[in-house]
């Protein structure tokens, strides 16, 4: 077998690989080496990241004949902010990063989410390649191009569409992923089979557990699959005019969640859309758009790997024993950044595996479902 499978992001001059293996850190330069301007790089990563798999890098880096430098973050959301955007491009301003040079982000979405819009707006745009070292990233934030920073008004708010010049989603380095932080991302690959591939959606049914517990094959094929359904949406929709707003199934549940949370470690950002897809199927029901045996069995595969599907679970005494409130919930939901003209756009479903988007979904349907979900 190959040791790595190759998908094509397709948007014309932008267009990009997007490489899943079990071994690509470690052959990391030759891979990159054909992106580059010239082999000049410098590595943004996190501390926790940097301390497990940097000298990997490095090493493979060097044996190409590319020479780096590396700058270090705190790990966390708190990363993603104005103050360590600007000592970021400071710092590699310092470093005399120019035109020609490439950024590599080496770490979860905090990291590829801020290396990408330092590279957006340094010298006014220069190359970057992502890394992924979370499931997460690997699946959902180092594809497609979306990259950004949050700023005291929310998440995401300040930011810019920057494609990368490659991803390379080595599944190897999973290894040493927490396993909350693998389930989060376990969410955000149940998605794609929810949104639009129902065949995919009953094969994780069967081997979800394998991807969970580390089976290689098994890994590869979930965070291939997933690459390639994002993918496909991003090559339709680069700038979320229409299709690609369906890959936020469960977020704008989730984003009140984790509004309400302070996106902490109390409600992890897969944890928040895993309980949103739920809710979200479940609006869809109770529209009498979708079947309520699968909301039942969205629910019932969500719990099984063991992600949180409801305000019930997840969240209990040994995480802070919140109380929720409905109100509270809607109050986020309506200064979420999709609604227009009062209204919010809901991703929803007629079945599993057929996402559609509505505008037209009634407020009192929504605090039904809260009101119901936050009494349970
Ligand atoms: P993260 O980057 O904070 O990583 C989670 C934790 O795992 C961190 O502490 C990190 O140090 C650690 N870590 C990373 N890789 C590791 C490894 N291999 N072994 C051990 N520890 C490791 O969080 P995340 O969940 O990867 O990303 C969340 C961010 O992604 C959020 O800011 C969210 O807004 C963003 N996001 C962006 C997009 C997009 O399209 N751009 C999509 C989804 C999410
Ligand atoms: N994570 C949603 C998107 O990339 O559009």
């Amino acid at each position: 077998m190959r040791s790595h499978e190759r998908l094509r992001l397709d948007l014309a001059e932008r267009s990009y690989d997007i490489l899943v293996g079990d071994d690509l850190l470690g052959q990391a330069g030759q891979h990159i080496a054909p992106v580059l301007h010239h082999k000049r790089t410098f590595i943004v990563t996190d501390e926790t990241v940097a301390g497990l798999h940097l000298t990997t890098l490095e090493r493979a880096l060097a044996d190409a004949g590319i020479t780096f430098e590396a700058a270090i973050l705190p790990p966390g959301e708190q990363s993603k902010d104005f103050s360590h955007l600007a000592s970021l491009c400071e710092r590699l301003l310092d470093m005399k990063v120019e035109r020609g040079s490439t950024l590599i982000a080496l770490g979860g979405g905090v990291i590829g989410d801020l290396t990408g819009f330092a590279a957006a707006v340094l010298l006014r745009g220069i190359d970057f390649v992502q890394i992924p070292t979370t499931l997460l990233a690997q699946v959902d934030s180092s594809v497609g191009g979306k990259t950004g920073i949050n700023t005291r008004h929310g998440k995401n708010l300040v930011g810019s569409f920057h494609q990368p010049r490659l991803v390379l989603a080595d599944t190897g380095v999973l290894s040493t992923l927490p396993r909350r932080q693998l389930l989060a991302g376990y969410a955000e690959i149940a998605k794609y089979g929810l949104i639009g591939d129902a065949d995919f959606f009953a094969w994780l049914e069967g081997h979800g557990s394998a991807v969970i517990d580390g089976d290689p094959a098994a890994r590869r094929h979930a965070v291939r699959t997933s690459c390639a359904a994002k993918a496909a949406i991003v090559a339709a929709d680069e700038r979320e005019s229409g299709t690609r707003a369906l890959l936020n199934l469960g977020h704008t549940f989730a984003h009140a969640l984790e509004a309400e949370t302070g996106y902490g470690d109390e409600l992890l950002h897969g944890e928040a859309v895993a309980i949103g897809m739920v809710m979200a199927f479940e609006l869809s029901a109770r529209l009498n758009l979708c079947p309520w045996e699968d909301v039942a069995r969205v629910r019932r595969h969500l719990a099984a790997i063991g992600l949180p599907t409801g305000l019930e679970t997840g969240l209990d005494a040994d995480r802070g024993g919140r109380f929720w409130n409905a109100a509270n919930l809607i109050d986020h939901m309506s200064r979420d950044k999709k609604v227009k003209g009062g209204r919010l756009t809901f991703v929803l479903a007629r079945g599993i595996g057929q996402a559609l988007l509505r505008d037209d979904v009634e407020a009192a349907e929504v605090e039904a479902l809260l009101t119901a979900a936050v009494a349970e």
